[in-house]
């Protein structure tokens, strides 16, 4: 058939065009950096397998968590690494634990400029590096106690909400874990304080740089709790059923190996969904910049263009401090 080639390349013809017709776009609002404090440190330590990203000491912590308001970046998420761990993660409840200290210093600083959100899981305090109590089963075996460790989350809930996280990021994976904290903490009043569900959270490799941040002393894995990589369907069960326990968003993870578990959520979900580029996305990009392999500013971007474009409204990104002043 003759007449007109039709020429799609006409809209990629300039920076600006290329501009005006972009579908999706990067906003530092968007964005949220995960950090991590350390107990007993009186300098920022580096995480050798994430070269950028340090364990903080209180007082870097509050200055970072000041340089995501000028920024104007949308929240950041508090990891705390205690001095001393136990079985059933003792530090996590404590009012004086290192994260509840440093949840407090936070919102004091800078409370209602950002959202500040707290990982609300027990491997970071386990010495087993579990995200759960263990318990023995009647042949011997050891495993994850689900039920025994909802009353150890509902107690890490109330103890975070006291020292006023707003948004709390319930990781462990455990099942029922979003209504019992829900019921916890509007129990206690704390009606106003978020749950953020890591609703479809994924076992992965790519974890392995955020063990040496947190100092876990994990051997095995998760495989009994995090869900099979192989698995999609099993994905959107895990949402829905965190929608139906109330969760006020939802958050796939890792981000970009799951794209398709991300458009998905978005499809279903009422609620705001979040991505979570993990640490070892995060060194893949650096490790390979480093060597000279590919650009890191340009790969920065399209990892996180290709995490919002899936149907991410929220990113968790160790990248958000660097590029906010880029968008
Ligand atoms: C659980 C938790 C983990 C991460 C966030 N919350 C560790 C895990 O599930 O093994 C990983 C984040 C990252 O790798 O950047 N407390």
């Amino acid at each position: 058939m003759s007449g007109p080639v039709v020429r799609p390349r006409r809209l990629r013809g300039s920076l600006p065009l290329r501009r005006l017709v972009a579908q999706t776009r990067l906003h530092p609002a968007d964005l949220v950096l995960p950090v991590f404090v350390r107990e007993g440190i009186s300098a920022p330590v580096e995480i050798s397998s994430m070269p950028g990203v340090v364990q903080h000491t209180l007082d870097s912590l509050i200055e970072e968590a000041r340089a995501c308001v000028e920024a104007g970046i949308g929240g950041i998420m508090l990891f705390g690494v205690p001095e001393t761990k136990d079985a059933r993660g003792s530090g996590a409840d404590d009012p004086q634990g290192i994260l509840n200290i440093a949840t407090r210093a936070v919102v004091d600083a800078v409370g209602d400029r950002l959202v500040v959100m707290t990982d609300l899981c027990l491997d970071e305090f386990t010495d087993h590096g579990h995200c759960g109590v263990l318990t023995t089963t009647p042949d011997g075996r050891s495993v994850v106690d689900n039920d025994a460790t909802l009353e150890r989350y509902a107690d890490m809930a109330l103890a975070q909400a006291a020292a006023g996280s707003h948004v709390l990021g319930l990781s462990g994976m455990m099942d029922g874990q979003v209504a019992h904290v829900r019921a916890a903490l509007d129990e206690a009043g704390y009606t106003d304080t978020l749950v953020l569900a890591y609703a479809a959270k994924y076992t992965s490799a790519l974890y392995g740089p955020f063990r040496e941040a947190v100092q876990s002393s994990l051997s095995g894995d998760r495989a009994t709790y995090q869900q099979d990589p192989a698995n999609a369907t099993e994905a959107l069960r895990e949402i829905e059923l965190d929608l139906a326990e109330g969760a006020d968003f939802i958050m796939v993870k890792p981000a970009q190996p799951h794209l398709d578990v991300i458009a998905a959520a978005a499809d279903i979900s009422p609620v705001p969904v979040a991505a979570y580029q993990i640490s070892g996305e995060y060194s893949q990009i650096v490790a390979a910049s480093e060597r000279g392999w590919i650009d890191r500013d340009a790969a920065v971007m399209e990892s996180l263009l290709h995490i919002r474009r899936a149907g991410a409204q929220i990113v968790l990104t160790y990248f958000a401090l660097e590029i906010a002043g880029r968008l």
